[in-house]
């Protein structure tokens, strides 16, 4: 696996590959790499003959100073999965060489961006839109790979790739889950085992919305999912909001949608989890 740390050596490595026709697929991370991670690498595997993963935790898309302090670290076990995982180059940039005039773009996601994560993490997407705009222009990938987990993140993206007519293919990967059905994430290993067991309330949670999806309304299964929160003492409900996919607006009725997904953020000791469940679509 190649590893480049400037903006000029993958640059170099990558123009000539992309000038001679094959297909770059691209997967950006922050690293601290697990399962999750490594299925969307795997896409890429299959569907491109270069496979670049980039591991840069972002700090204009951290909204709070102490999630950004305490954010899992550990580049040399990142490499150690991508060899295993026939992954071909991997970039490692400094804040330096992302951020050379330390600009931050100006992104409208109208509608998309007023809810949910929008709402409890101001500043959060226009950081993470300006990060992948970036790297889009330096590895100029055909296609992309995006995890479902972060489900807003991926419709911003869409937006902005779509907005910009960036020449990218976006291609969205499932979730990859923990046996327990803890939905896997880099912030997972900030908790306790006790805690870990605790946090799967929120997939447990998800699966009874879908279920109770088929008889109650959305009115009665807010107030089910508050209920359920409530009572333990461990997890703290952030939101809960039954949604369009496409538009994100919150539904009042089933009826006034085709496409719905169920959204969850929660806190289990320090650290914020989100997840979501495809109710019908
Ligand atoms: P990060 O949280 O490291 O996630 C990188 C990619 O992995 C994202 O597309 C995310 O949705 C996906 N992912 C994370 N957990 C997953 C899981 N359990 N199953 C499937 N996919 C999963 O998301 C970011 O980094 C950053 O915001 C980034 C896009 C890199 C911009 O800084």
């Amino acid at each position: 696996m190649e590893k480049f740390e400037t903006v000029s050596h993958i640059r170099d490595f990558l123009q000539p590959i992309k000038r001679s026709g094959k297909k770059i697929g691209f997967v950006p991370t922050m690293g601290a790499l697990h399962e999750g991670h490594i299925s969307l690498i795997k896409e890429a595997r299959n569907d491109t003959d270069v496979v670049v993963c980039s591991i840069f935790v972002n700090p204009k898309q951290f909204n709070n100073p102490e999630d950004l302090e305490k954010y899992p670290r550990d580049i040399a076990r990142d490499i150690h999965l991508l060899e295993i995982a026939d992954c071909d180059v991997v970039f490692i940039p400094s804040e330096q060489e992302i951020y050379p005039d330390d600009k931050s773009e100006n992104f409208d996601f109208g509608l998309l961006e007023n809810v949910m994560e929008g709402t409890f993490r101001p500043g959060h997407f226009n950081g993470v839109a300006t990060v992948v705009k970036r790297l889009f222009e330096i590895v100029d990938p055909d296609n992309a790979y995006f995890g479902l987990k972060d489900y807003q993140q991926l419709l911003i993206v869409y937006k902005m790739t779509k907005d910009l007519k960036l020449p990218v293919e976006i291609i969205p990967c499932p979730i990859v889950r923990e046996k327990n059905g803890l939905a896997m994430s880099s912030r997972n290993e900030r908790l306790s085992a006790e805690e870990r067991e605790q946090a799967t309330l929120l997939y447990e949670t998800l699966k009874m919305v879908k279920i109770r999806s088929g008889y109650a309304s959305v009115g009665e299964i807010s107030s089910f999912v508050e209920q359920q929160f409530r009572r333990n003492k461990f997890v703290k409900l952030e939101y809960f909001e039954i949604v369009d996919m496409y538009t994100l607006q919150p539904l009042k009725t089933w009826a006034s949608s085709n496409n719905v997904i169920a959204c969850i953020a929660a806190w289990v000791g320090p650290v914020r989890l989100i997840d979501n469940m495809i109710i019908f679509s």
